[in-house]
């Protein structure tokens, strides 16, 4: 059974691209928490975050993006980014700690981002619909 399952209740934002999205970096999470449990080499493993890092950066943009375009309320804006910008952060660095063998990606590191994923979804992104009444 996949790490994070996708439910259309649960985290629809009821914009069709953004779940999109979402389901691309819930499967790129889901894979790299399958790597980890098979011990899976670690050309794989480096390979599965810097997609994920990559498509989490293509996804927030996109996301910022819509929000501008549809004039979302400044405050509502600014805070989203913010939670963006930290998470860019600790992903980033999270690979380089990864790639320098400073660290190992354990059960710790799957649950860090299925649960910042999941909370930021259900509780930010879902904002979205409501405000610019796509
Ligand atoms: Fe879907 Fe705000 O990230």
């Amino acid at each position: 059974m996949p790490l994070i399952q996708w439910n259309n209740d649960l985290y629809s934002v009821k914009i069709e691209s953004i779940d999109k999205h979402h389901q691309t970096l819930i499967s790129l999470i889901n894979q790299l928490h399958e790597a980890m449990r098979e011990g899976n080499a670690k050309e794989i493993m480096d390979g599965i975050l810097h997609e994920l890092n990559d498509y989490t950066i293509y996804h927030f943009n996109a996301e910022e993006d819509l929000m501008r375009s549809h004039n979302y309320p400044m405050e509502e804006y600014t805070f989203h980014k913010e939670q963006h910008e930290e998470f860019k952060f600790k992903l980033s660095e999270l690979v380089e700690k990864y790639q320098n063998e400073e660290i190992l990606i354990s059960i710790e590191t799957s649950k860090f981002l299925k649960e910042w994923l999941v909370n930021h979804i259900q509780k930010v992104d879902k904002k979205i619909a409501g405000i610019i009444n796509y």
